[in-house]
């Protein structure tokens, strides 16, 4: 079931979202050369509850996950695309990071996510993360009403094309709000005019995930996910509502 959620809804997820994106902003004045993943993750878990809000991800348990999840952010380098734990692994020069999170407030979810290359990346690297958070901007832009959730993922994948990327296969975006992970899967690829039907009220995730190689991935045994042949792959992430006069994007400040 797609919920559609009231104007006051929104604006509660809006709080909660307002909350992650101070939060996403703080982490960002962080990352550092030498840095650990796990300090990283001590920030915004004590930023997050300083704000009156609980991290959604502490003790989670993803669908498929054997054990709830045991920290605040996730942290994933390189190849790694998602759900990285944040352990006492120092950032170097080069990565590729990207970090997720999400806020608990007032009963709502929010969800969202950036990518940053530590010190100076590669032509590659930066053409990726270019890549990506372009695909999240033009996704935005397609979650109006009267469009289907199929031009969301056609305009991800048209973006990537024009870079020259490719997607992450078999993970998604999804709906949040009452949950963290709710109806629908908002898939990074697609057809226009195809799929739901998006209305005013209808709160997504959308996370477009992209790569340098061929997209295929395998869980770790610490449960994150990486990408077969090792390329790189960055992730760009926001809570977004669709209203009656357009996208509105909830994880801002
Ligand atoms: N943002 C992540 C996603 O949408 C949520 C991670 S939940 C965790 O998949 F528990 F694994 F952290
Ligand atoms: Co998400």
């Amino acid at each position: 079931m797609v919920r559609i959620y009231t104007t006051s809804e929104i604006e509660k997820i809006a709080r909660s979202g307002a909350i992650l994106a101070r939060t996403l902003a703080v982490l960002k004045k962080e990352i550092a050369i030498g840095v650990t993943l796990k300090h990283l993750d001590t920030v915004a878990r004590e930023y997050i509850r300083k704000e009156g809000a609980e991290p959604a991800f502490l003790n989670y348990q993803p669908h498929g996950a054997e054990h709830p999840y045991k920290a605040s952010i996730c942290a994933s380098v390189n190849e790694v695309i998602v759900h990285g734990f944040p352990t006492e692994y120092k950032i170097k020069s080069g990565d590729i990071l990207k970090i997720d999170a999400g806020v608990l407030f007032d009963g709502m979810y929010s969800d969202s996510a950036f990518t940053v290359i530590a010190g100076k990346g590669t032509v590659k690297a930066q053409n990726l993360v270019t890549a990506t958070r372009k695909a999240l901007e033009e996704a935005i832009k397609a979650a109006t009403p009267g469009n289907h959730i199929g031009d969301i993922g056609y305009a991800v994948e048209k973006t990537a094309k024009r870079y020259k990327v490719n997607i992450v296969q078999g993970l998604t975006g999804h709906g949040v709000g009452y949950g963290l992970h709710e109806d629908p899967y908002v898939y990074n690829y697609g057809n226009k005019g195809e799929g739901l039907l998006l209305k005013p009220g209808m709160v997504f995730a959308i996370e477009p995930m992209l790569c340098t190689g061929k997209g295929q991935v395998r869980q770790l045994k610490d449960e994150s996910w990486a990408m077969v042949d090792k390329g790189l792959s960055a992730q760009f992430e926001h809570t977004i509502a669709i209203t009656e006069k357009g996208p509105r994007i909830l994880t801002k400040e």
